[in-house]
């Protein structure tokens, strides 16, 4: 499976809950690397384009006057398969469907506090890392302990 980049984060209720540790964990935990993370308050623009295909739902406005609340934390995570991988950690939309054992399974009820946002495929991956960070804020970088990691 080919090493890819996904764009994950921290919603301002996860933020504000005192979780952005133990989710950070998770992805650590799993062996997945980080290459990029920022604190930053979205701006109204930035929370548009990045729900852009959601602009015509009626939850639209809810969703950008939430995710423009406070801060989130952005982040890149890579590793083989991490798209699809870190959806699985993060579990379903509604938070009371998601597995016990992924984040959103653990740690939330309400699907518009859902904690935690994840690529939904690579176009949308390619897409939110641009949208989200300058190619200067984001790390080539190789675990001391890669070796072990790829046997
Ligand atoms: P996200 O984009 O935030 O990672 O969530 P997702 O892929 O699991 O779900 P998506 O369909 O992309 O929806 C984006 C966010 O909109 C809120 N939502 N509310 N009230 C509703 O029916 C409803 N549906 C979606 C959720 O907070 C969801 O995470
Ligand atoms: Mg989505």
């Amino acid at each position: 499976m080919a090493v890819e980049r996904t764009f994950i984060a921290i919603k301002p209720d996860g933020v504000q809950r005192g979780l952005v540790g133990q989710i950070l964990s998770r992805f650590e935990d799993k062996g997945f690397k980080l290459v990029a993370l920022k604190q930053l308050i979205p701006s109204r623009e930035l929370a548009e384009q990045h729900y852009g295909v959601h602009r015509e739902r009626p939850f639209f406005s809810d969703l950008v006057n939430f995710i423009t609340s406070g801060p989130i934390v952005a982040m890149v995570w890579e590793g083989e398969g991490v798209i699809a991988s870190a959806r699985k950690l993060i579990g379903s939309t509604k938070p009371l469907e998601a597995e016990p054992g992924t984040i959103r399974g653990d740690l939330a009820v309400n699907i518009g506090r859902n904690v935690i946002h994840g690529s939904d495929g690579h176009e949308t991956a390619k897409f939110e890392i641009g949208l989200w960070f300058d190619s200067k804020e984001i790390n080539d970088w190789t675990p001391s302990d890669q070796i072990w990691r790829e046997e």
